[in-house]
């Protein structure tokens, strides 16, 4: 017979008996209701037909020689292929435990011979709609499954995009936050370098001045002396102008007053090559400096604030500078984080009463941190201490994120510490720490190596 299943609507039947009258029987009346029907006399005919086309059900006699229904359905349901078959036990034994037989072999329905027709085909149709609804059920499962998977796939694929979108974000962030500084450091240095330049004409004029000012004075007090000592007796109007001027306080008076203008006019020159050291402006190379420099420029430019006020008391500064050679950096990037670092130390101290402390120490790190198998490296370890508010572990961990700040609307960018983290772990490999709990103040810790800057 052909077999065709695509083309059988109602169903293929393997019918499996040894008794030829039988086979017959049942097969004439299978076909006249429109099964497709195949036969089979024992067993091994009945598994090899299997093997070559899979029928929709099996209707299996039991007492076979050589091998029984019971032995053929248990190959069937040991193989995987073949184990969703429905099969029909047919059999002239009606005992209970045949029937316990039957279904703990694996068979779905137990006919007893002599039977009626219409029961045969009421079972076969009966298991026939069961199997095509479990067929139905898997097919929809698989559907699922299909659909759950891609699902997933698609979430995955989000995912990855809100991923990379995020990391762009961040990026953009970096980027503006250093175009924002870079812009604020270059405008600043712009403006102090100019300052600096201004300041210093007029200021060498009266540090150029002040030398023949003093030698002048110096003569005519000379002068003074000889006329009084040659003329000892002197008018009544010069005595009387003598008294008004208080000549000898004057005499005293006057060259200390040009010592003073001295310190003074020294104090302005200082602070022009410091203001001129911290900008720095046509020095972006790398090159040795004194960080202590850079330091003692940057204190010199916040002074005023280091002030107190009618409110709050001066802020104490203590340094304890260790013996640190010169290293190789951008200067004036690294006068940028000292400036950062202190300006948060001294707005940390802003409503801290008495003692206000920042504490600035340098030192080599004792331990050399390894580099590679026979190459380590020092590191300048400089740490800048506030006894100030402090903070949160929760603000803690956030303030290297650029654009972050616990600041009111107006007074930080939320800037300096992504900017100064940038300057000290990007451009010049070191590290970048913070110790800090609230109620007791904040260390930052800056570790810069002393050999690891190249140009
Ligand atoms: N020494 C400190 N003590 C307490 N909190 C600090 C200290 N240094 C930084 N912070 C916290 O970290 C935040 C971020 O500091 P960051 O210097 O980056 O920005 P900012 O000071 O707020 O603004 P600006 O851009 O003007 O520096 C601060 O707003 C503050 O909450
Ligand atoms: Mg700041």
């Amino acid at each position: 017979m052909n077999y065709q299943p695509d083309q059988c609507l109602k169903g293929n039947i393997l019918i499996v008996d040894d008794t030829p009258d039988n086979l017959r029987l049942l097969s004439t009346m299978l076909y006249s209701k429109g099964y497709q029907v195949r036969k089979a006399l024992s067993g091994k005919f009945a598994l090899q037909g299997v093997e070559m086309a899979k029928p929709d059900l099996i209707l299996l006699d039991i007492n076979m020689p050589e091998m029984s229904g019971y032995e053929v359905c248990q190959h069937l349901k040991a193989n995987p292929q073949t184990s969703d078959i429905p099969v029909i036990f047919l059999s002239a034994l009606d005992q209970v435990s045949d029937k316990i037989e039957a279904f703990a072999v694996g068979g779905a329905d137990y006919i007893i011979k002599p039977f009626q027709s219409e029961e045969v085909l009421a079972r076969i149709n009966n298991q026939l709609t069961l199997r095509s609804l479990q067929k139905q059920l898997k097919d929809q499962n698989a559907l699922l499954q299909k659909e759950i998977e891609e699902r997933k796939l698609a979430e995955d694929r989000e995912r990855e995009k809100a991923c990379q979108l995020q990391l762009t974000i961040e990026q953009l962030k970096r980027t503006q936050s250093h175009l924002i500084q870079s812009e604020k450091m270059s405008g600043l240095g712009k403006m102090v370098a100019g300052v600096a330049h201004e300041i210093n004409n007029p200021v060498n004029f009266i540090w150029g001045n002040l030398p023949p000012a003093t030698k002048y004075a110096q003569d005519l007090i000379r002068l003074i002396q000889l006329y009084q000592e040659t003329y000892p007796d002197s008018t009544l109007e010069i005595s009387k102008l003598i008294e008004e001027i208080e000549l000898d306080f004057l005499r005293e008076d006057w060259p200390k007053l040009m010592r003073s203008m001295e310190v003074g006019a020294e104090r302005i020159h200082q602070i022009v090559l410091s203001l001129r050291s911290f900008s720095r402006l046509n020095e972006s190379d790398l090159k040795p400096v004194d960080i202590h420099e850079g330091i003692e420029n940057t204190l010199l430019i916040l002074q005023h604030r280091l002030k107190g006020t009618n409110d709050s008391p001066n802020i104490e500064l203590i340094k304890d500078y260790g013996t640190v050679p010169n290293i190789i950096c951008y200067a004036s990037q690294l006068n940028q984080v000292f400036m950062n670092l202190l300006t948060n130390a001294i707005d940390a101290l802003e409503t801290q009463l008495s003692p206000r402390v920042i504490t600035i120490s340098t030192s080599l790190s004792q331990e050399s941190t390894v580099k590679s198998e026979n190459e380590t490296s020092k590191f300048i370890v400089i740490r800048i201490a506030d006894n100030g508010s402090g903070m949160s572990e929760e603000v803690r961990q956030h303030i290297f994120d650029p654009f972050f700040t616990t600041k009111p609307v107006g007074k930080g960018t939320g800037l300096g510490l992504s900017i100064s983290y940038q300057i000290v772990v990007e451009k010049h490999q070191g590290k970048l720490t913070c110790i800090s709990e609230p109620g007791k103040g904040t260390e930052m810790i800056i570790e810069i190596p002393v050999s690891g800057m190249k140009n």
